[in-house]
């Protein structure tokens, strides 16, 4: 069959893509983009199609080499491998064993101490902002809150944050820095080798800390080897840059365009546990789930998917669907039937959903609390949404108050 482009992509669809991926449901479920070197990559919309490939590991899968044909198995690029070859990009097997031993070291109990830590971060942003008297809520305070807390977490000393950061930013988005592919060599070798020594210091004198939990965790015998441990401090760093800013920053813009929800939380006539489910709904920060894979070929919603085929479900679409959500485009900070998918869904399902919700839960009433006027400093318009698939999230969100 074939269908209408759509346009997923420009700065326009990008300002409100919630008409676009609403008429998608409608006419085009299962939807084919067409790459320009000739790829198909399919886009599934529907919450009910959303959650059914998220569920199923029998024909969908997240290596590339699991869905290529046997006798040409595809490899990751070498500098690439030690950055994808982690939990969000394996299947069972692998998956299971790295996910069971960050399990080990990612507690609950972990996760509530660092409550104190998001509390004194996110006032120490908001009054160096009260004393500058502007605020440019993302590189001032919801990616700074969440990148510290993830160094805190990890076990980074401050001293050494700033150039884990930089070293991240160049893993995550090397093409936006204009770094040149020798540029971003020399940061991720000089990268591996800080990390290195980092496991080696813990290995020899245990903190309490993520990277020693890591370096310890064991699972029926097995440890995570030193690639594995670099994967996964990698991953949790790209995951604690990308995800949580834009919790922060969307929720704070949507909540700004719902005065009237925005009231009735200041007048606590709601609560925050149930704003920030519902924010991550509305409008969450990933706005399509990272790539899958058709492994077996499978009919959804009369379309055919072949093995080899590129999947993506869009998150972002399900969270707005009718037949799962009622008044799906209501902002309601206190729905209560609220099953959202922006931490995804089955076995890839987010490690960090906890922390991330208690982040929110203490960065957005601390906001609103210390700056109850707050109010965008700019027309709407003159707001731009970064670009990519992936996320969904500002660049930035200028904002000032009444003195
Ligand atoms: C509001 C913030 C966040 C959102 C909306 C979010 C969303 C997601 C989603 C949708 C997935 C699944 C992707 C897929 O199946 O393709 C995922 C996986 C993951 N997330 Fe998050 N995330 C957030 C914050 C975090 C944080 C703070 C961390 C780490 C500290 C984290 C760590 C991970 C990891 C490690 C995975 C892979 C899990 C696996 O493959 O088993 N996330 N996240």
């Amino acid at each position: 069959m074939q269908q209408r482009p759509y346009d997923l992509f420009s700065p326009y669809f990008k300002a409100d893509p919630f008409p676009t991926f609403a008429q998608m449901r409608q006419d085009a479920p299962i939807y084919a983009h067409h790459t320009p070197n000739g790829r198909i990559i399919w886009y599934i919309t529907r919450y009910e199609d959303v959650t059914a490939v998220l569920r199923d590991d029998v024909h969908f899968c997240k290596d590339p080499r699991n869905a290529a044909p046997p006798q040409q198995p595809q490899r990751h690029a070498t500098l690439q491998q030690m950055i994808n070859e982690n939990m969000l990009f394996a299947d069972p097997p692998d998956h299971t064993r790295l996910r069971a031993l960050v399990n080990q070291a990612f507690t609950p109990r972990r996760v509530e101490g660092l409550a104190g830590a998001i509390q004194a971060t996110a006032v120490t942003l908001l009054e160096a902002a009260a004393q500058r008297d502007s605020l440019e809520l993302i590189g001032d305070y919801a990616l700074p809150l969440p990148v510290q807390i993830i160094s805190e977490l990890l076990g980074i000393p401050p001293a050494d944050r700033t150039a884990v950061s930089d070293w991240s930013q160049a893993i995550i988005s090397p093409g936006s820095r204009g770094l040149s592919y020798s540029a971003r060599r020399r940061k991720l070798r000089a990268f591996v080798a800080y990390l290195q020594s980092m496991f080696a210091a813990r290995a020899a004198q245990p903190q309490d800390d993520l990277i020693t939990a890591l370096v310890q965790a064991e699972e029926a015998g097995e440890r995570l080897s030193e690639p594995e441990l670099f994967s996964m401090v990698a991953l949790l760093l790209v995951t604690g840059h990308e995800t949580t800013v834009n919790l922060i920053g969307n929720g704070t813009l949507t909540l700004l365009r719902h005065p009237d929800q925005l009231a009735r939380l200041q007048q606590g006539e709601a609560n925050w546990e149930t704003a920030v489910e519902e924010l991550l709904r509305y409008d969450g920060p990933v706005e399509t789930s990272t790539t899958r894979w058709v492994r077996q070929d499978i009919v959804l919603q009369g379309q055919r998917l072949r093995r080899g085929d590129v999947v993506r479900v869009v998150i972002s679409s399900a969270n707005r669907d009718a037949a799962q959500f009622a008044q799906p485009d209501v902002l309601d900070v206190s729905r209560s039937d609220n099953r959202h998918l922006a931490f995804g869904l089955g076995i890839h399902y987010c490690l960090g959903a906890p922390l991330a919700r208690l982040e929110g839960r203490i960065a957005l009433p601390l906001l609103f609390a210390r700056f109850p006027t707050l109010r965008l400093a700019v027309p709407p318009a003159e707001l731009r949404w970064r670009t990519g698939v992936l996320f969904r999230g500002l660049e930035t969100l200028p904002l000032t108050w009444e003195a």
